[in-house]
């Protein structure tokens, strides 16, 4: 039974990525804030992790038992101060990844997908990003700037734009459904090769100019 690591599982398209993955047999340890598992199944191992918390990591990577095939740090916000922002949506997606990674809680070519955003995409704009955009940009830079040692340890990594999602963040506006969005980023990390790792990916699987 493969087994994958969602960091934020709450809600909205981390919720969703739990399901696809159950629906196909997976195994889940979904990580939410408050530690309550997102849905009450068998294969679901919940763990408390405020992505900003070293304490919450450090708990998580002694209750990890077992190597896992798949991490997705999908935690994140937007309507927040600058500093927060920072901190949720660039510092602390990498700070995650790399101590799982460190600590060779990956398998070998395991995949990994951070969920960034279109807004984080410097080429074609013309003004400022926004704070959110800053956010994201800093963490598509910080990935870039990785990239090389995270494939030495072994992954293929990618960071991703999950479309515009009808979720909290999303709104009920956006052009994609929740299912939509998590049934195509699942499909993507399901076909990724080696020579996707360091890309910056869509959905439904285009690459997206930095
Ligand atoms: N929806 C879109 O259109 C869209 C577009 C581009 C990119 N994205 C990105 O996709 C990801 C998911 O977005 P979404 O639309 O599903 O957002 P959402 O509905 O607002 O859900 C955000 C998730 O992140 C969790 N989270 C926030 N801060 C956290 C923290 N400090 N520690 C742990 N978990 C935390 C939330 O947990 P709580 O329930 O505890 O708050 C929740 O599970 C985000 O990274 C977002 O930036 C979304």
């Amino acid at each position: 039974m493969p087994i994958v690591l969602i960091a934020g599982a709450s809600r909205g398209i981390g919720l969703g990525l739990v399901d696809v993955h159950l629906e196909a047999g997976w195994h889940v340890h979904a990580t939410t804030r408050d530690g309550l598992p997102p849905r009450v199944h068998p294969d679901v191992t919940p763990h408390r992790l405020d992505v900003r918390d070293r304490n919450h990591l450090e708990t998580l990577l002694s209750d990890l038992d077992e190597p896992i095939d798949r991490i997705i740090h999908n935690a994140g916000i937007m309507r927040a101060p600058r500093a927060d922002l920072m901190e949720v949506n660039a510092e602390a997606p990498v700070r995650v990844v790399d101590t799982l990674l460190e600590s060779g809680r990956l398998k070998p070519d395991g995949t990994v997908a951070i969920m960034t955003s279109q807004m984080g995409a410097r080429r074609g704009r013309s003004g400022g990003l926004g704070d959110y955009g800053d956010s994201k940009a800093a963490l598509n830079d910080e990935f870039r700037r990785r990239s090389s040692k995270w494939r030495r340890l072994g992954a293929i990594a990618v960071v991703m734009h999950p479309g515009w999602v009808q979720t909290d963040m999303g709104g009920g506006g956006a052009s994609l459904t929740v299912r939509e969005s998590v049934e195509g980023i699942k499909k993507v990390l399901d076909d990724l090769r080696e020579t996707d790792h360091g890309k910056f990916l869509t959905w439904d699987g285009r690459i997206h100019p930095w």
